[in-house]
């Protein structure tokens, strides 16, 4: 690989899309030539990088031809057809969407947690659901030095997890709700302005948890390579423009102290303490917006578990960034074919 690589954003139109091209250019990400691919739809437009003017173009079987990196957030079903397609034109894919995370051979990264697996990739490297990222930046350094046997959390997701088009569904619904008219769902399955609702992702019949839900159990045991940790979810879309906050409750193994996880969390890479009780100052959305960090805040004793074993704690982070469009551009920092090159 070029140490200029030729880089493909596959969704550039989209949420994501648009910090991927914001995150390639403020890390100085050494960009060779951008391809700005979305569907056929966005065929013409055009976006701006680094002064240059881009012109969108439809995806297809051709549009990996001397590719080296092929970023992808153009949704499951996009990543499932093409991204193969890019892997046998050469370039390594770095994909936000869930088609491949749970694939054995397909390393699932958060590089302040697994940057070691990235080397073990065959073509395709995936980037974890962002309501798990969010919760396992923090977790893990504790895990390390004193192992979380159970993990519960809920979230307070924003409309940005859903997208440009759910984005402007909470704005319009809000104007319309203030200006006393009636606004019909379009993107989203109820009511947005002034409510909240259960994630908008199937429901297993069995277990009664919704995807986004069984995607976070699954992907931290796979990250954390441990099969055993508990993890119980509840995912929440609240009415938030930008970044996903989560309440976290957690048990480990031995006795854990709030000054403990203080002093492990100021150390930890990705994360920023903002718990200031004085000033009743804790983790926000509108905070986290924009920024690379995971949020850390209200930590504090699980006073339900009299054991000393647990600790509650409140985070809120970008999930366009660190979510997904950050976490994408540190994996392509760390792929080994740069460093060969
Ligand atoms: N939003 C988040 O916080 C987040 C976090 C992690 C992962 N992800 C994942 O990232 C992906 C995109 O999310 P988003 O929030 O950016 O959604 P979005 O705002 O709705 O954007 C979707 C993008 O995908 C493109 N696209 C859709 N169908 C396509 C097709 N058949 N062929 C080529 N391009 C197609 C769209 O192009 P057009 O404009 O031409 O339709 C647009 O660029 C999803 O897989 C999502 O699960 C999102």
């Amino acid at each position: 690989m070029k140490n200029d690589a030729v880089v493909a954003i596959v969704g550039v139109t989209g949420a994501v899309g648009a910090e991927f091209i914001a995150t390639l250019d403020r890390r100085k990400f050494p960009v060779g030539r951008l391809k700005a691919l979305a569907s056929a739809r966005s065929a013409g437009k055009t976006v701006g990088f680094r002064g240059q003017t881009i012109t969108v173009e439809a995806l297809d079987e051709r549009s990996f031809d001397g590719v080296d990196i092929a970023l992808f957030s153009a949704g499951g079903g996009t990543s499932r057809t093409y991204a193969p397609i890019a892997v046998r034109a050469g370039a390594v894919v770095i994909d936000n969407s869930s088609a491949f995370r749970m694939d054995p051979d397909v390393p699932l990264v958060i590089p302040e947690i697994n940057a070691q697996r990235i080397r073990e990739h065959k073509g395709i490297i995936a980037v974890p659901n962002c309501s798990a990222i969010t919760a396992l930046v923090p977790l893990w350094p504790i895990h390390r030095q004193n192992r979380i046997k159970r993990v519960i959390l809920s979230t307070y997701q924003a409309a940005s997890g859903g997208g440009a088009a759910a984005m402007d569904e909470l704005l319009q619904s809000t104007r319309a709700s203030l200006n006393g008219e009636t606004y019909p769902p379009k993107v989203l399955p109820h009511p947005y302005a002034f409510n909240l609702f259960s994630h908008n992702t199937a429901i297993d019949p069995e277990t009664g948890y919704n995807d986004e839900e069984t995607k976070v159990i699954r992907e931290t045991r796979k990250i954390f390579e441990d099969d055993r940790i508990a993890v119980g979810v509840t995912c929440v879309r609240v009415p938030v423009l930008r970044a996903h906050s989560e309440a976290i409750t957690f048990e480990c193994e031995r006795p854990i102290t709030e000054d403990e996880v203080r002093a492990i969390l100021a150390e930890a890479p990705g994360v920023r303490i903002v718990d200031d009780r004085a000033r009743n100052t804790f983790p926000m959305p509108i905070d986290a917006s924009g920024q690379d960090d995971v949020l850390v805040g209200r930590i504090r004793r699980d006073l339900s578990d009299p054991s000393g074993h647990s600790i509650a704690m409140f985070v809120a982070a970008d999930q366009l960034l660190k979510g997904a469009a950050l976490n994408a551009v540190q994996i392509a920092e760390l792929l080994p074919e740069r460093a060969m090159a």
